[in-house]
């Protein structure tokens, strides 16, 4: 009997996805950087025909994706490691010197030099980076990694050793004492996180912001005091206002746009409607025929006179992940990404900021910056690593089937393309003038995303609620043999 053809399409796509599946693990595996024997890491990217600038560096924001799908394949081991390790390289001393990192930060990045009993780690905190950027995100990643492994590995020892306890202590008097503004979100300069280049996202880019509330979560419960302790209640307050601020100011959908293109401006006074003294004439046409009627987004930066209605998928991505977005926040954000999917997803997900700037915008904000022309790299590209998120906020807002379409039509070609940094364009078509190949968390991306379609369940170590007993990272499964 012959069998059906969508059976025989299912089963053709069934063993080419296993296939795509073992190669990438295989790249995974011997992206690992071992430090006196043990996993500590893995390098950015092992594509041997480009500069290794510093793409040989376990750098912290690309190992936590590593790490989602280690602790998705039940390893746990590279991923304490590598807490340890960054610990370690924690700056942990207050002084006032301006030319060593703050008592508190994480690096960037650290390699492992010399050999045998030579063998030493050695950190960046940007002083090597182009345009020396600082890492603002490094040790909110740490924070959340350190969350989502205790509740992978149900290894509570690690988070309550007291050297563990004072480095979230260390991250978090960096971060919440008062500075020079009267505002919940933080003030950074600009290329403090993913985004480590100029491209306008100095201020309250949204990206830093979401990530902040989500470190403040996770310390939450990973500080081991009791809930009145003077630190634990300054955290929960701050993430309240923080969240508030975020839902209420950064908001946007046809219901607030309406509202903000009718602003009076120049208002004095607590009871200003409009508090930041937005310009209506500042937000640009295009958006108000892009928003669908069901969609909305968070802001891409929020400041005084400024409103940045650039789309930062990350930010939006872990708002979801996280309950940062409330449930239709959550809902808007994932139809906005289904009804404008040319322009969000394109043929290689997911692009990281829509729409790109240009023209004159694109000469001032990024100083005329090349390898940021307009829809190329962090200037409206498309990376695939976003892959993980994009899965694991859609299967946080019930669409599952939306991701797995997604994933589905995309991971041959991530495939025969080399697992390519990042890619241009408007649709993401094309490999990235400047991309590495054998990109370490283009690889991971699709890994995590591909667990996560396979148990739906298994996301619950990133979140917060209750842990639901369905779950767990299936310790021990590994990649399809
Ligand atoms: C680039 C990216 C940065 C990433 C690094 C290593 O500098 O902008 O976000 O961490 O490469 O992949």
């Amino acid at each position: 009997m012959k069998a059906p053809g969508w059976f025989s399409r299912l089963s053709r796509r069934g063993i080419a996805s296993n296939a795509v599946e073992r190669e990438a693990w295989r790249r995974l595996d011997a992206s690992i950087v071992r430090y006196r024997g043990e996993p500590v890491g893995t390098i950015a990217s092992g594509d041997g025909d480009a500069p290794a600038q510093n793409y040989d560096h376990v750098f912290t924001r690309d190992f936590f994706v590593s790490a989602v799908a280690f602790l998705l394949r039940g390893e746990h081991e590279i991923v304490r490691n590598f807490l340890r390790v960054a610990l370690d390289l924690q700056s942990a001393d207050h002084h006032m010197d301006c030319f060593r990192p703050g008592q508190g930060m994480m690096p960037a990045s650290f390699r492992v030099a010399g050999t045998g009993a030579e063998e030493r780690l050695e950190p960046d905190f940007g002083e090597h980076a182009i345009a020396r950027v600082t890492p603002i995100d490094s040790g909110f990643w740490w924070l959340y990694l350190l969350h989502a492994y205790t509740r992978a590995s149900g290894d509570e020892s690690l988070t309550k050793s007291d050297a563990m306890q004072r480095g979230i202590r260390l991250i978090l008097e960096l971060c919440l004492p008062p500075r020079h503004e009267m505002l919940p979100t933080l003030l950074v300069p600009d290329g403090a996180f993913m985004i480590d280049r100029r491209l306008g996202v100095y201020g309250h880019p949204l990206d830093i912001q979401v990530l902040f509330h989500l470190a403040l979560r996770a310390a939450d419960g990973l500080l081991d005091v009791p809930v009145d302790d003077p630190l634990r209640r300054a955290v929960a307050e701050r993430e309240s206002h923080l969240a508030h601020h975020l839902r209420h100011y950064y908001w946007l959908d046809m219901a607030t746009l309406n509202r903000i293109y009718r602003y009076q401006v120049e208002e004095l006074g607590a009871d200003a409607a409009n508090p930041f003294n937005i310009r209506p004439d500042t937000i640009p046409e295009w958006l108000f025929e892009w928003m669908p009627r069901d969609g909305g987004y968070f802001a891409g930066n929020l400041g005084p006179a400024r409103l940045d209605v650039r789309l930062f998928s990350q930010g939006n991505l872990l708002a979801v992940l996280s309950g940062l977005a409330d449930r239709e926040q959550a809902q808007a954000i994932l139809n906005l990404f289904e009804s404008r999917r040319e322009d969000l997803l394109g043929e290689t997900p997911v692009k990281l900021v829509f729409p790109a700037l240009e023209g004159r915008d694109w000469q001032l904000l990024t100083g005329g910056d090349p390898k940021n022309a307009p829809w190329s790299y962090h200037n409206g590209g498309n990376w695939p690593f976003l892959l993980w998120l994009f899965t694991a906020a859609a299967i946080r807002a019930g669409r599952r089937e939306f991701a797995a379409e997604v994933l589905d039509a995309v991971e041959e070609r991530l495939a025969a393309e080399q697992w390519a940094e990042y890619y241009d364009g408007r649709g993401g078509r094309l490999v990235g003038k400047e991309a590495r190949l054998d990109q370490t968390w283009s690889v991971a991306g699709y890994l995590a995303a591909r667990r996560m379609l396979a148990n739906p369940d298994a996301i619950d170590f990133l979140g917060f609620g209750a842990p639901s007993t369905a779950t767990s990272c299936d310790a021990g499964s590994r990649a399809p043999a």
